[in-house]
């Protein structure tokens, strides 16, 4: 709940020279739905990939070779047999500790520090402000100037970080392309799979980072036609940015969810082929 204005500083929308409203806002629209849900949807992903990540049941389907992403890469002894794709270097794991420990939280900080999950959650979470001319709760902007916010200047080595899990995702992807009897063989979890890795690429190639790592610090365009194209393309997929983010969860969730029925037990594969 926010001061009540007169009692408030002299700053942000109280600033001399703003207009001496008193109300939170004139706005007469539903105004807060849309951080309504954006919490919402945001906190039903955290609660859904935190529970998922730590309790090591149905990551795995050793029939088709189906690895859950919240498990990728799976690196230590604590893993079930198959699932190491790239082995298993590191000793058995404690359960506080997730199995893809060393992924997820290059991944958390990817997302974290993403320019639009920045802009859902500073809205929806820290209020500020919620909505377009409503007044936020908070007296001080320091922008992300100083700690902890100025971490948010590091999205661009989250940026080489996801890279490299998307590669990994995709050989997860492409190994399990794997038959019951053990040759080729495809159903529905691979399309899931495949479909998931694709959009994983689209998020993360739609980064702003990666149209600065495209197309930027170029003083002329036209002595980089090719660096000036592929730009072009980023920044047309960057303006679908903010879709490719929840989708990307909703596929993640989907993806996890669908190997936990499949590895359990709980329902067959759709097979189409092997
Ligand atoms: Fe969203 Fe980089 S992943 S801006």
């Amino acid at each position: 709940m926010s001061a009540p204005a007169t009692e408030r500083d002299a700053v942000g929308v109280f600033s001399p020279g703003r207009a001496r409203i008193l109300a939170r806002t004139l706005r007469r629209d539903r105004w807060w739905l849309a951080p309504l849900l954006t919490i919402a949807g945001l906190a039903a992903f955290v609660i859904y990939a935190t529970i998922r990540s730590f309790v090591r049941t149905a990551y795995y389907s050793a029939e088709y070779h189906y690895l859950s992403p919240f498990y990728s890469p799976c690196l230590s002894e604590s893993c079930v047999p198959g699932a190491s794709h790239f082995g298993t270097p590191f000793p058995e794991l404690p359960m506080w500790i997730p199995l893809a420990f060393l992924s997820l939280p290059f991944l958390l900080g990817f997302r974290l520090t993403c320019y639009y999950y920045r802009k859902a959650y500073y809205r929806s979470v820290w209020l500020s402000p919620p909505a377009c001319a409503v007044a936020e709760p908070h007296s001080r902007y320091t922008g992300e100037t100083r700690l902890p916010l100025i971490i948010q200047n590091s999205h661009r080595y989250f940026f080489y970080a996801a890279v490299i899990i998307s590669v990994i995702n995709t050989y997860d992807a492409v190994i399990a392309f794997h038959g019951a009897d053990g040759g080729f063989g495809f159903g529905l979890g691979n399309v899931i799979l495949v479909g998931n890795v694709l959009l994983l690429w689209t998020y993360t190639i739609s980064c702003h980072s990666c149209r600065h790592v495209t197309g930027g610090r170029l003083k002329h365009f036209s002595k980089h036609p090719v660096r000036y194209r592929i730009w072009t393309q980023v920044s047309k997929l960057n303006t679908r940015h903010m879709q490719f983010a929840w989708i990307t969860l909703g596929t993640l969730v989907l993806t996890d969810f669908y190997i936990m029925l499949v590895a359990s037990d709980t329902i067959s594969d759709l097979r189409f082929v092997g």
